[in-house]
């Protein structure tokens, strides 16, 4: 399989969801920029049925390796991100997982007899990071219960195995070619920008430099009925050269560590 294929079928689940994340590529792509994907992210728990590794494969069968680890101590987060071996253009996949052993025996219990359940066909086919929900309906309770100790626990309980973000390159655009740039077209179309730490997370020095809407609200049906929580985000990202001219790839972890609460809960005030 072509590793475009792939990206393909990420993007059509991620936009059919997340309508504003296909307003963000519309407002650029009008605008007559070519909208390059930086990367993509997933997110998922530390069980070895379904941990980065597992996600991991459907990468590595097409041409993709490791490259970066990184640590999130406050957030009990691990992440590895992948590259293509050749291709400079393919989108690089970050992914990270959830250490469940850092959290309450309840917490635990919530998503240990989820991932028991789950069907093992899932497990046994390539379909895994396409699969979306794979638990049972989501319970606003759990649901809630799982936010208080993390907010990321809560999005996976809901959302599971999909694109967590797509990522626009800003060094791919003509126009808006800074953060500023960006963030400043973004909020004029009423978007609402992270701002946890600052609306640019990283600097120039850092390398790397990276900004995101806050995720659009959803209508999710729950076993108690239907609730708006936020869903995915869409994230812009400049990568600067080295001191050896060479474009750096990575990531840094204290940026990414804020870029996480983009998914964190909100409510529209009225
Ligand atoms: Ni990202």
């Amino acid at each position: 399989m072509n590793y475009n294929q792939i990206f393909e079928r990420l993007w059509a689940d991620y936009i059919a969801n997340n309508p504003h994340a296909k307003k963000v590529y519309d407002l650029f792509h009008n605008e007559g920029e070519l909208v390059v994907n930086d990367h993509i992210a997933f997110r998922t728990f530390n069980e070895a049925s379904i941990n980065i590794n597992a996600l991991a494969e459907t990468f590595l069968d097409n041409g993709y390796e490791k490259r970066g680890e990184y640590s999130f101590e406050n957030k009990h987060l691990f992440a590895k991100h992948y590259e293509h071996k050749t291709d400079k253009l393919a989108p690089r996949v970050f992914i990270s997982e959830l250490v469940l052993e850092d959290f309450s025996s309840d917490f635990q219990q919530i998503i240990r007899s989820e991932i028991k359940c789950m069907d093992k066909n899932i497990l046994l086919s390539d379909e895994l990071i396409y699969s979306g929900n794979v638990w049972s309906k989501p319970s606003f309770i759990n649901y809630e219960k799982l936010k208080k100790e993390s907010e990321y626990a809560a999005w996976v309980y809901v959302f599971g195995f999909r694109a967590n973000h797509f990522t626009v390159s800003v060094n791919h655009l003509k126009k808006y070619d800074s953060l500023a740039k960006v963030n400043s077209f973004l909020k004029q179309n009423g978007f609402l920008i992270n701002d946890v730490d600052g609306e640019i997370k990283g600097s120039p020095e850092e390398l790397l430099e990276q900004s995101s809407i806050k995720s659009g609200l959803i209508k999710v049906d729950f076993v108690e009925g239907e609730y708006e929580i936020p869903s995915c985000y869409y994230e812009f990202a400049k990568r600067y050269n080295d001191k050896d001219g060479k474009l750096y790839s990575g990531f840094i972890a204290k940026s990414a560590d804020k870029i996480f609460e983009s998914t964190d809960f909100y409510k529209i005030k009225d």
